[in-house]
């Protein structure tokens, strides 16, 4: 049983009752302080402290066993040692447990896989679901619960937390005290064994009173299940997520290049921007990012203004929002109109509007009110340089006034301010306050940032995922065709029979055995043909010196054949020569890569990117899970570096960016559909000036029996 449906998982943030297993009155035990923070965190419901020895615990009665307490359970929270587990979680099942909580390190992050897999499969087939092992448990403040061995004293608010990582769960509830950030809930995953980020998002997505998800990860289990999820979630409210590993270790074993150019992080990277996740890479950030869009009405425009009193931080934030692609509005004439009442001469009425070093109090609270005013100007940025014209106190007083004003008037304002003692007190107080003030500026600007991507997102998402009808019970026999002969991979002819059936031809192509049926095929394609070596030995035929091209007349051919053979010889000479394709030369255009694989992780994904023999150098390739529709895949195509070839340079026509989009798409769909493929990949695609379609020059098709895409692992 798969916990995810959203009415069961209610269950674990809203229980009536909880039962502590393995409660103590030993204060320095896990098991004393879940019962102290539950009981001292005001819990609403029932909480049922159970130990052999019975006896009383923070004047709670303790049950020497779970059956002994009347009525349900609807939490099990277990801190145990790891070899009493199993008995406990049976003795869970006779009562009717809805949701254990497994506290207990010593499962399958130290190799004791084994037990947490029996004790994950016992729970399901008892109606149980199992959030960790090896957790610090749950936080949530719909029912005032504070199940985990946490510091305590967690204030509540609307930022749900999910992280991998106990310790640093932990940390960032002390983070969460010092920085005034209220949780709606905050649960650890740990080894997640059955319940995962996913199936907490279906209850987070939907929860009225949390307002921004928060999540730590370390790796992905599921993916196809997490990207459903994220995609869901990230349509009612922002979801800042920060992933540490990124490693490409994994990477390196692949065996296409679509496997070898995707390293893990530009993948997961790729697939969080597809979801519309705001990805921090700092803790910081991901703080700042929360705390800003749980208080802070979303923009709804794109025009932002910055208001400073110094040119130098002016220019920094100007910086700063081309980093962020926060757009500043630039409407000489509207920015003078609106602006220019509440400038001095000699300031400037350009954004950054400029209104000197001898602003007061009163000329910031009428510059930011004239931005507020004006429905072009959709957020503000406030900067302030120390200057002697503001004292600590009439500074605070500003910066709360126009964000209150701003609060009412339904518009973002951020504030950064430079200086000594005076102004860094400023902020401590102010961010406790809830202000979004910040002493750098990149900060400031970093949360406004986030609020406009998501913002953009939200603009641009559609739900439709688009597909083309393929003959897929053909693809599969073909792949099945070459399982059955022991390969995993498909010969030139299989892979060309089946990219005819996916309804991407590619060009006439034969293998010939012989130099006399070399001459004989091309003769029968006709000049100018392309001649390659046929080995299942050499997978990379330039660099063995295997491909001839352009060949024009029968003496090229004989000259060409007997020089792949050699090259190919000398490159390995163990490798067993099938015989020679000879092909159609297509015509040049411009090169590039498209593939699509089933990740382990992330289940179909899909790249694209510039292709050729420089593919595995340029490494300029993008990545999107599928399934995915036309304006996901124009994105992923708009991301590479060198996409302006495709718009045409120096005079060059556009390309046909639409033929590449259908290819992709085409792709996307095999790659979903068919269970056998495992990894397609056309390089190059040769891409003609626009109306002049693409064509596939030459493709490589991994093929397997083990089903990949979905695991549990
Ligand atoms: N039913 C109920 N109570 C039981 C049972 C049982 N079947 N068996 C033992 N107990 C009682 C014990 O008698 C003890 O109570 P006592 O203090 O009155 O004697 C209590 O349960 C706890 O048992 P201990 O043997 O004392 O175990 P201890 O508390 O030392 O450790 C723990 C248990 C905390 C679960 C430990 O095994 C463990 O896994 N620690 C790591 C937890 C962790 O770090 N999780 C990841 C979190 S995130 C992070 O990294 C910060």
């Amino acid at each position: 049983m798969s916990i995810n449906n959203s009415l069961k998982i209610t269950r674990l943030f809203e229980p009536r009752t909880v039962a502590v297993i393995g409660a103590s009155s030993n204060p320095n035990k896990i098991g004393y302080t879940i019962v102290k923070n539950i009981v001292q965190g005001g819990y609403s419901g029932h909480v049922y402290p159970v130990n052999p020895k019975g006896g009383k615990i923070l004047e709670l009665p303790i049950y020497q066993t779970i059956d002994e307490i009347e009525g349900e359970i609807d939490v099990a929270t277990i801190a145990i040692p790891a070899p009493f587990v199993f008995d406990v979680v049976k003795a869970c099942a006779a009562k009717g447990v809805k949701y254990l909580s497994i506290i207990t390190s010593g499962f399958s992050e130290v190799g004791n896989t084994e037990e947490e897999k029996q004790i994950v499969t016992y729970a399901r087939e008892h109606g149980m679901g199992v959030l960790g092992p090896n957790i610090f448990g749950i936080y949530s403040a719909a029912v005032s619960l504070d199940a985990t061995f946490g510091p305590g004293k967690i204030m509540a608010g609307n930022v749900a937390i999910i992280t991998q990582s106990g310790a640093l769960g932990i940390a960032m509830i002390g983070k969460t005290a010092t920085e005034k950030i209220g949780l709606s809930a905050i649960v650890s995953v740990g080894n997640k064994a059955d319940v995962d980020e996913a199936d907490l998002l279906d209850y987070l997505t939907y929860h009225d009173g949390t307002k921004v998800i928060l999540m730590y990860i370390e790796g992905i289990k599921q993916g196809e299940k997490f990207i459903k999820a994220l995609k869901e979630a990230t349509q009612k409210k922002p979801v800042v997520v920060i992933k540490s590993g990124r490693s490409k270790r994994g990477a390196v074993a692949a065996a296409s290049h679509t496997g070898s150019l995707a390293g893990t992080d530009e993948i997961f990277d790729a697939i969080m921007r597809q979801c519309g996740v705001l990805r921090a890479e700092s803790l910081d950030d991901a703080f700042s990012w929360a705390k800003f869009l749980a208080d802070t009405p979303m923009p709804d425009g794109e025009n932002t203004v910055i208001v400073t009193n110094g040119g130098g931080i002016g220019v920094m934030a100007t910086d700063a929002c081309e980093k962020y692609n926060v757009k500043l509005y630039d409407d000489l004439h509207t920015l003078k109109q609106i602006f220019s009442p509440v400038t001095p001469d000699f300031g400037s009425t350009k954004n950054p509007v400029d209104i000197t070093g001898q602003a007061a109090p009163n000329d910031y609270n009428s510059a930011l009110g004239a931005g507020l005013k004006n429905n072009e100007i959709s957020s503000m940025i406030a900067l302030y340089c120390e200057t002697a014209v503001f004292d600590a106190d009439s500074l605070s007083r500003m910066i709360k006034t126009n964000y209150a004003n701003y609060q009412a008037g339904q518009k973002p304002i951020v504030f950064s301010i430079l200086g000594g003692e005076a102004v860094e007190n400023s902020i401590t107080t102010l961010r406790k306050e809830g202000v979004p003030i910040f002493a750098d500026v990149y900060e400031a600007v970093s949360c406004l940032g986030a609020a406009y991507k998501w913002r953009s997102y939200l603009q641009d998402y559609t739900e439709e995922v688009d597909t083309t009808a393929m003959d897929i019970n053909a693809i599969e026999q073909i792949a099945q065709n070459a399982l059955q002969d022991g390969r995993t991979f498909l010969l030139a002819d299989e892979a060309q029979q089946l990219m005819a059936v996916a309804g991407l031809p590619m060009p006439q192509s034969h293998v010939a055995h012989s130099l006399d049926e070399a001459v004989r095929l091309a003769e029968k394609i006709g000049y100018p043909v392309v001649m390659k070596v046929v080995s299942r030995d050499i997978l990379h035929k330039s660099d063995a010196g295997g491909v001839a091209l352009d060949l024009d007349n029968k003496e090229e051919i004989i000259d060409a054949y007997q020089a792949i053979i050699q090259n190919c010889r000398a490159y390995n000479p163990q490798a067993v020569i099938q015989g020679i394709e000879v092909s159609e030369m297509v015509k040049s255009g411009t090169e590039v890569i498209l593939g699509a694989r089933k990740d382990g992780a992330f289940g179909p994904i899909v790249m694209f990117g510039l292709g050729g023999i420089y593919v595995e150098v340029m490494k300029d390739v993008a990545f999107r899970a599928a399934p995915l529709n036309r304006s996901e895949i124009v994105s992923m195509i708009k991301e590479i570096k060198s996409y302006p070839l495709l718009l045409g340079v120096r005079g060059e026509a556009r390309k046909d960016i639409e033929s590449i989009i259908d290819t992709l798409v085409k792709l996307a769909t095999l790659i979903r559909q068919s269970k056998s493929i495992t990894d397609i990949e056309i390089n190059p695609l040769m891409v003609y000036e626009q109306g002049d379609g693409t064509k596939a020059v030459d493709v490589r098709v991994l093929v397997s029996n083990v089903e990949k895409g979905n695991p549990n692992g």
